[in-house]
């Protein structure tokens, strides 16, 4: 996933995660599609399938099982896999018995109606029933078609050590809760990933420690809406929690002081941040200590209080100005990111006018953006007509990439001359003899490597910038 001033779909930037193994055994083909949540449930996937004794490979026609975790949060993210669901049909050809199993949230979406709509698939698993897999692996085996999408209120996989895949060996996803309580009226979420749960900080703080252990410098905490992030013994007790229960349960801010105390060196990030419940404590936590980033992801999804009511978003356009504005109070150093759709139902030229006026008083580092897609069995779906066409959506679209575009280079070009923390990640794209890395604001920086090696930290005085990145020199 890249950041920048480019439209960005991450529900259709697929890549194969499949790693080599070593262990003797039937070769497991694995691949991801959607956020990071499902990249974090990869590891989780991959794990199960590795203590049973499989093996990985990265060439799908090598495989005895191809896997596929799935997205379904707009339509064009389920029409690339099923596109790729075409590609892996060759491997039925070289070897009959292989399998072929649908993971994820189109699998939770469509359930066992996907067998019916996809005939070469044997497997469909829903994200909460990834430990059934080797059984589901088992029926499929013996000439069954296998579907287990049974959602659950308590499931976080908590005590599972994933297998980190496709990693740099420097940054690393936690999964810190599951599941969806808002009912956004355009999402699917809730839909797909079940009720929202919080997993016991206790195994959050071990897979933590356990991955600066590992060399990681870096752990990004992940949830649908970190902000309502509580752990007061588990389940969906916050449902039935008392005022006074609730003030002694761990929240957010208090999670993230935890993992920021792992250590100094440990650096700390997190997503998604909800408007309607990001509140002060979490931005003084932040501010608090060097090695959380000062970098939020605030999606604001419409500048205009009608629209957002519309989507059930629980804030106003003020609200939301105001937040931004307690961010800005509180760390004027941070850096801001935010999603927005067009084209949203009845949205109007007016109100579409009102998400550009947000947009140049907030002027967001970066931000992705959509055009709105109608979603099956969503509130939306329901109540609202899909009126705006497809032209004006894009339309709509082009103006406000073309107004992040300019905002994102005013931001970084605002970040040349100064001096940056860089934690290097990776060998540059660009050229072999560059490092790359970000910075605390999630901006990548480029330098040449030197002495230094990935998992450093270094001060970069950058010199000069492209439209999103820094470039510059170790000082
Ligand atoms: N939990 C996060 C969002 C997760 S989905 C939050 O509330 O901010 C990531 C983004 O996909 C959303 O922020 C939204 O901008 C976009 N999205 C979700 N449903 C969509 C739909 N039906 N059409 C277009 N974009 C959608
Ligand atoms: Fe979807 Fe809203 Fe939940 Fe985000 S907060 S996952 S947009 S329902
Ligand atoms: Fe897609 Fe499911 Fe994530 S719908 S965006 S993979 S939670």
């Amino acid at each position: 996933m890249e950041f920048g001033n480019k439209i960005i779909d991450e529900s259709v930037q697929g890549s194969a995660i499949a790693k080599e193994g070593n262990i003797e055994g039937k070769k497991l083909f694995l691949e991801s599609y959607g956020c990071q949540m499902n990249f974090a449930d990869s590891e989780v996937v991959a794990s199960i399938l590795i203590n049973k004794g499989f093996t990985t490979t990265q060439n799908f026609l090598e495989a005895d099982i191809i896997f596929v975790n799935t997205c379904a949060i707009r339509e064009n993210a389920e029409s690339k896999i099923r596109q790729r669901l075409q590609d892996y049909k060759k491997v039925k050809k070289k070897n009959p018995k292989a399998l072929i199993g649908v993971l994820g949230c189109m699998a939770e979406r469509l359930k066992s109606e996907l067998l019916e709509q996809e005939k070469l698939v044997d497997i469909v698993v829903g994200p909460d029933a990834y430990r059934d897999l080797p059984n589901l692996i088992e029926i499929a085996e013996g000439g069954q078609k296998a579907v287990n999408v049974i959602l659950s209120k308590e499931e976080t996989y908590a005590d599972i050590s994933p297998v980190r895949l496709d990693h740099n060996g420097v940054s690393a996803f936690i999964s810190i809760m599951r599941g969806c309580d808002n009912m956004c009226s355009f999402c699917v979420v809730p839909f797909t990933r079940g009720r929202e749960r919080s997993r016991d900080p206790e195994s959050i703080i071990k897979e933590a420690k356990e991955a600066f252990d590992a060399g990681y410098r870096e752990v990004t905490l992940l949830g649908q809406n970190v902000d309502s992030f509580i752990w007061s013994g588990g389940g969906l007790k916050k449902d039935i929690l008392t005022d006074e229960q609730k003030a002694n349960a761990i929240n957010f801010a208090q999670l993230l002081e935890m993992v920021a105390k792992i250590n100094p060196d440990l650096r700390v990030r997190f997503s998604t941040s909800h408007p309607k419940d990001m509140c002060d404590d979490v931005l003084h936590t932040m501010a608090k200590y060097e090695n959380i980033c000062k970098y939020i992801h605030l999606p604001v999804q419409s500048g205009c209080s009608e629209v957002l009511e519309k989507m059930n978003r629980g804030y106003s356009r003020e609200w939301y100005l105001d937040r931004v504005a307690a961010i800005r109070r509180i760390m004027p150093d941070a850096a801001i990111s935010s999603d927005i759709i067009t084209g949203f139902c009845g949205e109007s030229e007016e109100q579409h006018q009102q998400t550009l006026s947000l947009m140049e008083e907030v002027q967001y580092e970066f931000a992705y953006m959509f055009a709105y897609s109608e979603r099956p069995k969503t509130l939306a779906e329901r109540k609202f007509t899909d009126d705006v066409s497809a032209e004006i959506k894009q339309k709509r679209l082009a103006e406000i990439v073309n107004m992040q575009r300019k905002h994102s280079e005013i931001r970084t070009k605002q970040n040349v001359g100064k001096i940056h923390k860089v934690l290097i990640e990776s060998i540059s794209k660009k050229s072999k003899d560059m490092f790359s890395g970000r910075n605390s604001q999630n901006i990548t920086v480029v330098f040449p490597k030197e002495k230094y090696k990935k998992g450093d930290y270094v001060n970069v005085f950058a010199s000069s910038c492209t439209s999103s990145t820094l470039i510059g020199e170790v000082v």
